[in-house]
């Protein structure tokens, strides 16, 4: 009798857990994008999900790792087709119809399903940098897509999308009412509206207002962190608070001048980064998420249609991300690296602050440094050299270390190396001026990092689990 009702209560308790997750939050999710030289284990980034009521997840592969890890989550995901692989995917069904067996299909097989949402065509193959590497096979390969889920019987859960980059609409005149597709994108953008409404898809696309203010000497920094005090910009008779809704509504009058008024809109990415640039920091990343946050509750935006979705940009910094555009972009996270919040925020109504990663395996804690009583005429090409082959985004202007000074920048560069390298001795060598130390030389908003250990296997959770619960009842009987 008494083993039923434990067993009863071990059953509720998993039912609340399983609630939990459920959330919706307003439909607000996360991108979690994985071009790091230390990945966070797959299986704790879930549980950083779970821990923080973040209930959708936008990847941009489709890594079995990642999948298997989130199966039987509940956490909504679409998942992503590198840009590398869409002429492919047009120029051949079958490439489209193996892909979507290896990457969808498979997983809605057995019990634990992943709960894919979307297929994401390409990670921003409009971005104007491109030119015209993608744009002519995007439409193409997304309709062998499509025609492939249909094949497997999961068009109607499993919808197609295109993540259409920040420039892809613009205004001129800076006035949204004049907002319209970037004219080498008409035509495409017509084509990928008409694919869109007629499968009953959403419009994917980013809304930058840190790129806009980063760029546009017109935007201020209140107006791009929703202050109540920003100078309003007018447009007619209209006037728009906060850079989010400038941009929105360009948009919706782009989508309307190319006859697409009513199609949802998901926001595929919106962030602040945390590094790398002028008034990228933690306390602006917070302002900025907050003040995203309070506006898309209230809603209170000049246009009614509001995104149905929206993916922050992102979850987790990563150091081995392009910086064509700006060394800022390996730090676009809402938690560092190994999973720790970077300030206060939560995804959800019932938590006050976000969770950490727990339990994380770092490498032991020593770094590399410049050996001062040597000869360091050459240690600035030495640093350089350190720098070509790891992350020192923070020394560069506008980071956080930049203020650091000489030689200091160059034990940063050398400490990132080293720990990039995980701690190999040879890595710390620098022709003799690398110093192998066990004083953490971080000073005020200046850290350096000590690496996350990637050499172990992930623990056998489920196995301790079971394990652990074979015993209770066994305890309990
Ligand atoms: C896309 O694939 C189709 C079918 O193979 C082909 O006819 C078309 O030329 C391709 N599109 C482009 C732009 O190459
Ligand atoms: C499935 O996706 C992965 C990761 O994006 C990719 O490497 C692989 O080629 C895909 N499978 C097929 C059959 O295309
Ligand atoms: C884009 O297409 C629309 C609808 O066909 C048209 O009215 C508009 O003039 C076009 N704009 C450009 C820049 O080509
Ligand atoms: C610059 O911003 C102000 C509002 O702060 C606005 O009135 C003005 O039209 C803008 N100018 C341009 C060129 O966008
Ligand atoms: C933004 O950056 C500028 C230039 O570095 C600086 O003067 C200003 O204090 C910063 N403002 C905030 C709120 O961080
Ligand atoms: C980074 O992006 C730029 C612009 O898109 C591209 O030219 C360059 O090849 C990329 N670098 C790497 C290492 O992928
Ligand atoms: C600096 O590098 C140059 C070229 O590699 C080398 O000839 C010189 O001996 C080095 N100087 C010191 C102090 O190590
Ligand atoms: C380190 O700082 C010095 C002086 O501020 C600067 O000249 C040098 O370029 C910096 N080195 C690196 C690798 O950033």
């Amino acid at each position: 009798m008494t083993r039923r009702l434990y067993l009863l209560l071990l059953l509720l308790l998993v039912t609340a857990e399983i609630s939990l997750t459920k959330f919706s939050a307003g439909a607000v999710g996360v991108n979690w994008g994985t071009e790091a030289s230390h990945p966070l284990p797959p299986s704790k980034v879930v549980e950083l999900l779970k821990s923080n009521g973040i209930a959708k997840v936008k990847l941009f592969d489709a890594d079995p790792k990642v999948l298997r890890a989130l199966s039987g989550s509940n956490i909504g995901v679409t998942v992503g087709i590198p840009n590398s692989m869409i002429r492919s995917l047009n120029a051949s069904r079958k490439v489209a119809e193996s892909w979507v067996h290896d990457n969808v299909t498979r997983y809605f097989d057995g019990g634990n399903r992943v709960r894919i949402e979307y297929v994401a065509v390409g990670d921003e193959p409009f971005l104007q940098s491109y030119g015209n590497q993608y744009r002519p096979f995007v439409i193409g390969a997304a309709m062998n897509i499509h025609n492939a889920l249909a094949k497997a019987s999961l068009a109607s859960e499993v919808k197609v999308v295109v993540p259409s980059s920040f420039d892809s609409f613009l205004s001129e005149s800076g006035r949204p009412s004049s907002g319209r597709f970037r004219a080498d994108l008409n035509k495409t953008m017509i084509e990928l509206l008409s694919f869109l409404t007629r499968h009953h898809s959403p419009f994917f696309v980013t809304i930058s207002p840190f790129i806009s203010f980063h760029q546009n000497k017109n935007i201020s920094l209140d107006f791009s962190l929703f202050k109540e005090t920003a100078k309003a910009h007018k447009d007619g008779r209209k006037a728009y608070r906060n850079s989010f809704d400038l941009s929105y509504n360009t948009l919706l009058s782009a989508l309307s001048s190319i006859g697409f008024p009513d199609v949802d809109i998901v926001v595929s990415k919106i962030g602040w980064p945390t590094d790398g640039a002028a008034n990228a920091t933690s306390p602006t990343a917070e302002a900025f998420l907050k003040g995203l946050m309070g506006h898309l509750e209230k809603k209170t935006g000049s246009s009614p249609r509001f995104p149905v979705e929206t993916y922050i940009e992102s979850l987790l910094d990563e150091d081995k991300r392009n910086v064509s555009s700006g060394n800022f972009e390996r730090h676009w996270g809402v938690f560092t690296f190994d999973g720790q919040a970077k300030y206060s925020f939560s995804f959800n109504h019932n938590a006050k602050k976000l969770v950490n990663a727990q339990n994380v395996q770092y490498l032991p804690p020593k770094w590399c440094v410049v050996n001062n009583n040597k000869d360091l005429s050459n240690a600035s090409t030495k640093a350089l050299e350190a720098c070509s082959l790891s992350d020192c985004t923070s020394i560069l202007p506008g980071g956080s270390c930049s203020g650091i000074g000489w030689p200091r920048n160059v034990s940063y560069a050398f400490n990132s190396l080293y720990q990039q390298s995980d701690h190999k001795a040879e890595s710390c060598d620098f022709g003799g001026l690398g110093l192998i130390t066990t004083v953490d030389p971080s000073e005020d908003k200046c850290r350096f990092w000590i690496q996350l250990d990637t050499s172990h296997s992930s623990p056998h959770i489920p196995i301790f689990f079971l394990s652990l619960s074979l015993l209770l009842l066994f305890l309990l009987s």
